[in-house]
């Protein structure tokens, strides 16, 4: 069944379809998956209705980073708490779909949030993966959001606290990095008895060198120049390389359910690897191909006589993916 699935995005929830992979077929899981923090419409993963999660307060009028997501301005009650439960709940709904289709000794790196990423590692667990390590994506920059105390107190006309608390902020620290979980398929026997039969489960520890030197748990990435960015999630493609490049070997599968502007597919395609992709927003979905297509026309051009007439390399890249998704979701 992996044959109709490969090396494409199909536009649809992927829980209607990771039952239908083949059993011990993947070689390496990757998403960045929702990490059900409200940070938009898609990332929305309870059913609590508080409207200052993903709403409007007044808090918002005029601060930049809190334009979307609105602030939780009622406090933390009953519903508030069940949020993160729910989110692992969700993780299991489909981690427990992804289980069986992994060959036994391959890599599942998880992408999540620092305050929910616990929720996805127990879901994981549950689901029968193993937890390998949390590795850190150290990024070059992070938007910062620590309120200063002593200024909130002044506008307040509380001035001998404002002396008393300056310097103080509230908030977090600059949040630099963002961890990802790495979980392995429990094998039989021995790691060497595993590579050798199912060719997953070492490190390319040689094609990862970082100047020269082995690389540590912590990943510093950041964008390239040519990088449009797309998502509101997007992750540089030299950190997906990267985790691909260092768990598998050419033409071996690559899972990402959660694709969102498609960069694990163009990652597995710069290093000739295969993908099966979902995205469940139309509008996400159409960009991420189109992004595919734009890099298969950069690596690969389409032979001009499959062209018709005033037909771009562009258009009959993107056609070609739309066709077979729609047959696909027929089925
Ligand atoms: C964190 S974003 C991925 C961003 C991606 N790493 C990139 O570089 O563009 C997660 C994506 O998962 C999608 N999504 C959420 N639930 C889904 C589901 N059940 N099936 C397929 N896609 C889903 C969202 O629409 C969102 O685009």
């Amino acid at each position: 069944m992996n044959k109709k699935y490969l090396n494409k995005i199909i536009n649809d929830d992927c829980k209607n379809h990771i039952p239908k992979l083949d059993n011990n077929s993947i070689d390496l899981f990757l998403s960045d998956i929702p990490y059900g923090i409200n940070l938009d419409e898609w990332d929305v993963i309870h059913k609590n209705t508080n409207s200052a999660l993903l709403g409007k307060s007044p808090a918002q009028n005029g601060k930049s980073g809190f334009k979307k997501r609105g602030k939780p301005i009622n406090g933390w009650n009953q519903a508030d708490k069940q949020i993160t439960k729910e989110y692992q709940d969700w993780c299991y709904s489909w981690s427990s779909l992804v289980f069986p289709k992994m060959k036994e000794g391959s890599s599942v790196f998880v992408f999540g949030a620092r305050r929910t990423l616990h929720r996805a590692i127990v879901a994981f667990e549950n689901s029968g993966f193993l937890l390998r390590d949390v590795l850190a994506w150290k990024k070059p920059s992070a938007h910062h959001r620590a309120q200063r105390f002593s200024g909130i107190l002044e506008k307040r006309g509380l001035h001998e606290e404002a002396k008393k608390w300056e310097g103080w902020r509230l908030g977090n620290l600059a949040p630099i990095y963002e961890p990802i979980a790495w979980f392995f398929k429990p094998y039989k026997h021995t790691i060497t008895d595993n590579v050798l039969k199912n060719e997953v489960g070492a490190m390319n520890i040689e094609a990862c060198k970082i100047n020269g030197s082995s690389p540590t748990n912590i990943l510093e990435f950041g964008f390239e120049k040519h990088e449009k960015k797309i998502h509101e999630a997007q992750k540089p493609e030299k950190l997906i390389e990267y985790l691909i490049k260092l768990t598998t070997i050419k033409n071996q599968i690559v899972l990402d359910p959660f694709m969102g502007s498609g960069t694990t597919a163009i990652s597995a395609q710069n290093l000739n690897r295969q993908f099966i992709g979902f995205e469940i927003m139309e509008d996400y979905y159409k960009k991420s191909l189109e992004r595919l297509s734009l890099n298969i026309d950069f690596q690969r051009p389409v032979k001009q006589k499959s062209l018709k007439q005033n037909q771009t390399l562009f258009e009959f890249t993107k056609n070609k993916q739309e066709k077979s998704s729609k047959q696909l979701l027929a089925t």
